[in-house]
């Protein structure tokens, strides 16, 4: 299709057309007018791989390491390279849009969404964010930075107001879009479910056409989060473009009326048309085609690439007696909970189908030469394990039917509807459509065979959206069906999982049954959280063992081996969207686990998988720690490289760990309480706290180990004179030496911060505003330069004046690195100045 003449367009348009092309059509789709050859606009999530049009039964797609493993390795570079990759990936599955990277701030550790942004710091997630967004925007995909701002708890989400000061809002929360923005103008932003300061983002002015388009002067389109638009005339005159997804709740008729009644004026109707017409316009090089088939790639080189990836976000936390690397001679025990599964991403609207992944024990066996053992030590799931591929058709293949019905079980004379073949026993029917099927109304009969290995009393358990009954050869084994409790899975949509139990003999065949209903078929009040679709299901079981047996058989092992690795973590059902996790421990069973294993193996290497802080009660005992965040579908392969040293670690935290949840600055203040959330930490987020106020974590923001070791040295800073002209930027400039004193090649990360003089607000000691990554080989040496923005590497933003201030006085600079040592240097900043802008 040609490039439309935007305005030309807009004249030619009827109000109808309009009002269609500012809402979705359905989940993924924005309208077409073919008379004015308008095509349609796919989007596609998110921000760790592009999963296409179908959340259920979808299409397989790569899958990126979580972002906070992408912001472990400080490198703008790979980001860059994992944006194209991206950009390609969603080009696959005939997408225009990818609805990321998340650019939240970790307000604590709990944020059931954590996982998903960057960092707890502005400067770190806005860099990586828009080197990111450059590397997609590239391949001539849209890049939406998201959620437009401060979604930083998931508790009551649509509803929580947001209470901040103006000066938390500037220097923490907008900063990751802030400086996002200054690297690549993405071409879509989403707004933020919550409201800010009394209003909610999709219908705040403020945010997003006095700060978004008019200070920061961008012009590319903002859209909604899903269900996320509250108003008809309010958000349209805010400036929200497009209400996502469709059919619309507040578009439609209800904005005809709004015009023809001058609530809102046409011509502001045309300035969210003309946004749309844009991306239409932006992303028309492209050439997908309407209604685009969903295609795979996974091609070796992107399978290196998210190899790469996935070693370099694993951080090194600690290594005494250079445990690590293993050899890869020796035999190896793998105990925990997490070496058979592969936790390679978070839970929610960032999951997708990847590919194929690699577990942890995967990854640790291709590589050894030795014999490899493994013990269970523990299990991390939080529901019973997924049961779905230990099951059998009744044609013998592996999985179960799923029988779409009209009516339920009870009815004799139902019509099937539709008939699909499933592995996975938990499915999102959000945007599952078959024509025949003409409401959210349905019942879904899952039919499997299951044959145990081991005699015992096996766990049932049920989680719906919806209704379900599980019987065992008939026998009503777990009713979901009465008293229903709302959970965490499927966005806080799922009820808490409903157990039975039944003692079955090994080699013999039981039927099992879920009888499912969806949605409609519920009575269950789900105020607070967002409705998707038609509703969901998730039926596991598991053989019933003791935390006991589990750990002395993990004991007895590493007692006796060679060398040991445990991992242990959390997985997608601990930290999901929808849902804050209630503390910071892992899993049940876990901590006395590890313990026990160190206490009998003191050189047992562990590696934690999660997307945000744990508590680690034996971190005393561990000689040698790793974090490995959910590593996406090479994750086990990257942690294997690491452990053996095929990759040398150079992942630097991207998060404070503190010791305790109790510890952090948002502890008192991190949930809706009467429908809001006090920032009470104010601008004291993360790192600027514990540094405040000289309190110990248990691995400080920045932290990060590596097999080889480092010099730093020769700082020199130049800055150029200050101008009148801001908008051409002053630079800082500072340069580092840097050597490699060790034996092996690594990667050093150099941190630069700024300490301001004291002034007459309170200001953190210091702050981040610039880094820099070198690779060395041994006994190699380079001169680093890291640049900051001097203006906005010295303000604070002033809320009487609504202004940044630049201050005059003497800013000291710090360079920091792996391990101890401090750059120190200085620069003037010759006047006070007060601008806006980007
Ligand atoms: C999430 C968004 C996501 C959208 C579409 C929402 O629940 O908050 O981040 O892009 O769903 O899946």
């Amino acid at each position: 299709m040609p490039q439309l003449d935007v305005q030309k367009t807009i004249e030619e348009l009827t109000l109808g057309e309009k009002i269609d092309l500012v809402s979705g059509i359905d989940f993924w789709h924005t309208a077409s007018v073919p008379r004015l050859n308008i095509p349609s606009v796919r989007m596609s999530d998110g921000p760790n791989g592009v999963r296409g049009t179908r959340f259920f039964n979808g299409v397989p797609a790569a899958c990126f390491p979580c972002a906070t493993a992408l912001g472990a390795t400080w490198d703008t570079e790979l980001l860059h390279k994992v944006g194209q990759l991206m950009g390609e990936e969603a080009i696959a599955k005939g997408s225009h849009v990818i609805l990321g990277p998340t650019i939240n701030t970790q307000r604590s550790p709990l944020g059931g969404r954590g996982f998903e942004s960057f960092a707890e710091d502005g400067v770190l997630s806005g860099h990586l964010a828009g080197h990111y967004s450059i590397g997609i925007q590239e391949k001539g995909v849209a890049a939406c930075l998201k959620h437009f701002v401060c979604n930083d708890q998931e508790h009551e989400r649509l509803a929580v107001d947001s209470i901040l000061t103006e000066r938390a809002l500037r220097e923490i929360y907008l900063m990751p879009f802030h400086h996002a923005m200054r690297i690549c103008k993405t071409a879509c932003v989403m707004t933020a479910y919550n409201k800010v300061n009394g209003t909610h983002v999709s219908e705040n002015k403020k945010i997003l056409t006095d700060i978004l388009r008019k200070e920061w002067g961008w012009d590319g389109l903002v859209m909604s989060d899903w269900f996320g638009t509250y108003s008809t005339s309010e958000s349209v005159i805010a400036g929200l473009d497009i209400e996502m997804p469709g059919k619309t709740r507040w578009r439609g008729d209800a904005l005809a009326h709004a015009v023809s009644s001058n609530k809102v004026n046409e011509f502001v109707l045309d300035e969210r048309v003309r946004n749309v017409l844009n991306l239409v316009n932006y992303v028309e090089p492209l050439g997908i085609p309407e209604n685009a088939e969903e295609k795979i790639l996974n091609r070796p080189e992107d399978q290196a690439l998210l190899r790469r990836v996935a070693a370099e976000s694993v951080v090194l936390m600690k290594n005494e007696d250079n445990i690590l690397p293993f050899k890869k001679e020796k035999s190896i025990a793998v105990i925990g909970p997490n070496a058979k599964i592969a936790a390679y991403c978070g839970g929610g609207s960032a999951s997708l189908d990847a590919y194929y992944t690699v577990t942890p024990f995967e990854g640790v066996s291709g590589q050894s030469k030795g014999e490899v053992q493994f013990s269970q030590g523990a299990y991390s799931h939080k529901d019973l394990p997924l049961i779905g591929n230990l099951l059998k058709t009744d044609d013998g293949k592996t999985g179960f039917k799923f029988r779409v019905y009209d009516e339920p079980a009870s009815n004799a004379n139902r019509e099937l509807l539709h008939e699909l073949y499933l592995v996975s026993s938990q499915g999102f029917l959000m945007d599952y459509r078959h024509p025949k099927i003409k409401s959210f109304l349905y019942y879904v009969d899952m039919e499997g065979f299951f044959t145990p290995e081991e005699d015992g009393i096996y766990d049932f358990g049920v989680v719906v959206v919806g209704t379900g009954k599980l019987l065992v050869d008939g026998e009503l084994i777990v009713d979901n069906t009465k008293n229903q409790r709302l959970g965490s899975a499927f966005f806080g949509n799922g009820t808490v999982e409903e157990k039975g139990s039944k003692e079955l003999k090994a080699g013999q065949t039981y039927k099992i049954v879920l009888q499912f209903g969806t949605a409609p078929t519920s009575d269950i009040d789900t105020r607070g959280v967002v409705i998707f679709g038609p509703g969901g299901f998730r039926f596991g079981a598991a053989r019933r063992t003791t935390e006991e047996e589990l750990i002395s058989k993990a004991v007895e092992l590493a007692s006796k081996a060679d060398q040991v690795v445990v991992f242990a973590g959390l997985t997608s059902e601990w930290e999901t969207e929808g849902y804050d996790r209630p503390d910071m421990d892992l899993p049940p069973g876990t901590d006395e686990m590890i313990s026990r294993v160190l206490d009998a193996n003191p050189n047992a290497v562990v590696v934690i998988q999660s997307g945000t802080p744990v508590t680690m009660p034996w971190v005393s005992k561990t000689k040698s720690l790793l974090q490995a965040w959910f590593g996406g579908n090479e994750g086990g392969n990257g942690i294997a490289d690491v452990l053996y040293g095929n990759v040398n670690p150079s992942a630097k935290l991207p998060l404070s760990f503190p010791v305790r949840l109790q510890d952090n600055p948002s502890y008192l203040n991190f949930r809706s309480e009467r429908g809001r959330v006090l920032y009470g930490e104010d601008i004291y987020v993360g790192y600027r706290y514990y540094d405040k106020v000289n309190l110990p974590t248990l691995f400080p923001f920045g932290h990060g180990l590596s097999y080889t070791s480092f010099t730093r040295e020769s700082l020199t800073l130049t800055t150029t004179p200050e101008q009148a002209n801001l908008d051409d930027g002053e630079p800082i400039t500072v340069t580092v030496t840097v050597t490699n004193t060790g034996s092996v090649a690594g990667a050093e990360t150099l941190q630069l911060w700024v300490l301001p003089p004291p002034t007459e607000v309170n200001r953190p000691i210091r702050e981040l505003k610039g880094f820099a990554k070198v690779r060395l080989e041994p006994g190699e040496q380079k001169t680093v330069e890291i640049v900051a923005e001097k203006k906005l590497a010295t303000s604070w933003w002033d809320e009487k004046r609504e202004k940044w201030a630049s201050e005059k006085g003497e800013y000291e600079v710090q360079v920091t690195g792996t391990g101890e040592g401090v750059l120190k240097g200085k620069f003037e900043v010759e006047k006070t100045r007060y601008w806006n802008g980007l």
